[in-house]
């Protein structure tokens, strides 16, 4: 497990005009497979000989890929697009300093950060896609730059959705992250203290629990019009300090007005009294919450 992003470690080291020519190449990619250097030229301003420096000290860093087929051209890896959105969110004065990693998962990285006031924050970096990427890397023929390009286009797709969401519950009493901004694949928040309440050996008052969760749930769905959609013992974090709980991971959620939103809320509720039968042994009706929360109770 990486202990600092690496995109983040060599942000420190990039000029000015390493980070212009990164942006192209990712303007670039957005429009073709490769972004060509000559391109690069005729856009950046910048000589042949300077473009060819700054790209090959990128190029060293790990922030570009380089490619050679009709034209030379450059993809931007992982640790580019990380640079990019770090960068920009450095810019916003959002944030200051990235630390160590706190989880990396299949689908994100979370990671320690500071702000400009040198409070630890948290960021969520979005990572959709990156096991389907692998897989294909490893048939490199079917590695085109407009495929790599999309995969960095879903996770900033996914980061997006979550941040806004949370947003629109920003105002709400609910118990979730404070959003603190966002960049492409990246949205920034505080730190909830607690653990997964998968790892809660210490469940001070489980019916008490259950019930706050199907409360926050109700109000999700009748205030906000929002199912989680994927409401475990994974996105639940408990404080055994204050005997509270928090919800976080919300990019899958859908509107109350899905087709499905009541059927996805059972099954949110059914894998949730499970894990509460199986651990704390209190199972209620799942059918009789479902109603409850939807109102017609
Ligand atoms: N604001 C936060 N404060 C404290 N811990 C957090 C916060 N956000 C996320 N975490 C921790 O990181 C873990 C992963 O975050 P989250 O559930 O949002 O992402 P995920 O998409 O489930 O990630 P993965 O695909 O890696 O499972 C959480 O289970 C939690 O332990
Ligand atoms: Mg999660």
């Amino acid at each position: 497990m990486p202990v600092t992003l690496y995109g983040a470690r060599i942000l420190k080291d990039l000029s000015n005009q390493e980070l212009r020519v990164l942006n192209m190449v990712e303007t670039l990619l957005k429009k073709g497979e490769y972004a060509p250097v000559e391109k690069i030229v005729s856009y950046s301003g910048y000589t042949e000989k300077e473009v060819s420096f700054i790209i090959s000290k990128l190029n060293k860093n790990k922030m570009v890929r380089r490619w050679t087929g009709q034209f030379v051209g450059y993809t931007l890896t992982y640790a580019g697009f990380d640079a990019l959105a770090l960068n920009s969110l450095y810019n916003k004065n959002i944030v200051a300093g990235v630390g160590r990693a706190k989880g990396v998962g299949k689908e994100s990285d979370i990671y320690y950060a500071i702000d400009f006031e040198e409070n630890e924050i948290m960021l969520k970096i979005n990572r959709t896609g990156r096991a389907s990427f692998q897989q294909v890397k490893k048939r490199r023929d079917l590695l085109k730059g407009k495929f790599h390009y999309s995969v960095f286009s879903l996770a900033e797709l996914s980061a997006k959705r979550e941040f806004e969401i949370l947003t629109k519950l920003q105002d709400s009493k609910l118990p979730i992250p404070k959003v603190l901004g966002h960049n492409r694949h990246i949205f920034a928040m505080n730190i909830i203290e607690g653990q997964e309440l998968i790892n809660v050996q210490n469940l001070k008052k489980p019916l008490k629990t259950l019930e706050k969760i199907i409360k926050y749930a109700k109000v999700l769905y009748n205030e906000y019009h929002i199912v989680h959609a994927d409401l475990t013992e994974y996105n639940i974090l408990y404080d055994e300090n204050k005997d509270s709980i928090a919800i976080i991971d919300f990019p899958q959620a859908i509107g109350t007005d899905h087709p499905d939103a009541d059927i996805i809320l059972e099954r949110d509720f059914a894998h949730l009294f499970d894990y509460f039968r199986k651990k704390w042994f209190i199972s209620p009706e799942v059918e009789d919450v479902v109603e409850y929360i939807i109102g017609k109770k």
